[in-house]
């Protein structure tokens, strides 16, 4: 709460105005973002769930572990599990010997996914993590046991490359020697496939996106007039990166009572709150450099629209 105020503020006072994407997830933006998970335009979930049911078998054998030797399935923001659950019933089939650590930020979503695993696959032993990332790392590390992590959907393309390049620094830090990882981003591709998805027909992504003010507007009490403002994306081959705006569709005033500051937005002003990055091998290396990451194996989807990288740790 102390955060979300604070980083409201600093966002809406600068130039140009920005609110981060973490803040996207309430229990609204969640389900909303489950909505956007089945539009037809955006393909990213549905890519990637391509790999996880037809090349399963690639998936494990990458991972370099054998059904003799335990190891743990640590998954970094675990979601509804859809994708994983391919996974782990190919696990379990073949009688590997693991565990499953799904982490999240979300107690709600962990118990939600915890029930349904139980229901599922009631023989993959399940142990929910609730908390940030580095904070369970930090405690599994302990463990001394393989360990496979998995960062899907491309959840790292929300962060800037210098910032990606940080994060797998500190993940790299937080393994041993041998350990994998599976990251799961978009491929970089041609607008007309990568805008829609974020600019879809149904306006869901518009809704996803503007219920940040409503967000504000509730927790913050804040008076955003939702219809003064807009969604809008922007995506360039060349650069690879989609990023999410919101427009101010006339000049205005809103107020802000937690921070109490009134901010000022001219007609077609924007406020960034989104990237959603793609990525090629270089990009992939470029990130992974001051990492102890090594690239291992790529398997994509069968349109090569989206890749999962294996990568070892050195
Ligand atoms: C969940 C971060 C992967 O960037 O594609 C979907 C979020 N934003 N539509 C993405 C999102 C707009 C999504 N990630």
């Amino acid at each position: 709460m102390e955060t979300f105020k604070n980083d409201v503020d600093s966002g809406l006072s600068s130039n140009p105005k920005s609110l981060s994407s973490k803040y996207f997830y309430d229990k609204k933006g969640d389900a909303l973002f489950a909505e956007i998970m089945n539009l037809p335009e955006y393909y990213l979930t549905r890519c990637e769930l391509d790999i996880f049911q037809n090349k399963t078998g690639e998936l494990i054998e990458a991972f370099g572990v054998n059904s003799e030797t335990y190891f743990e399935l640590i998954e970094l923001g675990a979601g509804d599990g859809t994708k994983t659950k391919e996974l782990l019933r190919a696990l379990a089939a073949q009688n590997y010997s693991f565990d499953y650590f799904p982490i999240d930020i979300s107690s709600n979503v962990l118990e939600v996914l915890e029930k349904d695993l139980m229901k599922e696959l009631p023989t993959v032993s399940v142990q929910t993590k609730q908390g940030d990332y580095f904070d369970v790392l930090a405690s599994l590390k302990t463990s001394n046991k393989p360990k496979v992590i998995l960062f899907l959907g491309s959840n790292i393309g929300n962060m800037n490359d210098d910032l990606a390049a940080d994060f797998l620094h500190n993940l790299g830090a937080n393994l041993s020697s041998g350990d994998k990882l599976l990251l799961g981003v978009d491929i970089i591709k041609p607008q007309e496939i990568v805008l829609p998805a974020y600019d879809d027909s149904k306006g869901v992504t518009a809704k996803f996106n503007l219920n940040l003010l409503e967000r504000i507007n509730n927790e913050l009490g804040a008076n955003f007039d939702l219809d003064n403002f807009q969604h809008q994306a922007e995506y360039n081959q060349d650069e690879g990166i989609a990023k999410s705006f919101i427009v101010s569709t006339e000049e205005q005033i809103v107020s802000i009572e937690a921070t109490g500051k009134s901010y000022h937005f001219g007609k077609g002003e924007k406020i960034h709150t989104e990237i959603s990055r793609k990525y090629n091998d270089e990009l992939i290396e470029k990130i992974t450099a001051n990492s102890q990451f090594m690239q291992h194996q790529k398997i994509v989807d069968s349109k090569s629209y989206f890749a999962d990288y294996i990568l070892i740790r050195d």
